[in-house]
């Protein structure tokens, strides 16, 4: 089986993407990271990728008027990465039906709740707030409504007394960075 070429989306960080590079390296994982795209030039995560030797591309929102500009900028250079997947990894747009149609089914995401409890931002403040015991992970497909596309693989994660917002989202993000290659290793083999 061919690997599959995927393109990963970032915004910041990129400890996600730096997970799925790392397990790329593998010859045998059913996927290679052809480039990584941030929105904001500064992403911290861009380092990283120049330091693997990721082809990496800047396209900054903030020089498009419209959501629907910026996503039709966005496709153009995806298209021409001769990509079969998008995995978003902390990629903080919305996006709209001009990305989400010609890569529908092949655009999958992360996100640090047990879909689909807590869409949206801010995801461990609101499961402390309801005291809840479990919380965890989920990647799932894109959709046009936020994080609410079908889950193809989710883990959780306990909550501990004592916790804040950042020691689960820490415990949390351990389990997002073996959670995202086993999904997107799921995914790739899907394509056959
Ligand atoms: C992760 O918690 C991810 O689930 C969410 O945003 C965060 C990004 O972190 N979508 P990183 O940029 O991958 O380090």
């Amino acid at each position: 089986m061919k690997r599959k070429r995927v393109g990963v989306l970032i915004s910041g960080r990129g400890s996600n993407m730096a997970a799925l590079v790392e397990a790329a390296r593998d010859p045998a994982y059913p996927a290679e990271i052809v480039c990584v795209v941030s929105n904001r030039p500064d992403a911290a995560g861009l380092k990283f990728a120049r330091s693997r030797n990721i082809s990496i591309h800047v396209i900054d929102h903030k020089h498009y008027s419209t959501r629907e500009s910026f996503d039709a900028a966005l496709n153009d250079y995806l298209q021409s990465q001769n990509l079969d997947l998008i995995a978003c990894a902390g990629f903080m747009r919305i996006m709209t039906s001009v990305l989400l149609e010609p890569w529908a089914g092949k655009l999958i995401n992360i996100h640090p709740s047990l879909l689909p409890l807590y869409k949206g931002t801010y995801t461990h403040e609101r499961a402390l707030a309801d005291d809840v015991k479990v919380h965890g992970c989920s990647v799932h497909y894109v959709t046009a409504e936020l994080d609410s596309g079908p889950v193809i693989a989710q883990v959780e994660v306990p909550v501990l007394a004592g916790d804040t917002p950042e020691t689960l989202s820490a415990r949390v993000l351990v389990e997002e960075h073996k959670l995202y290659p086993k999904a997107l290793a799921m995914v790739a083999r899907k394509l056959g």
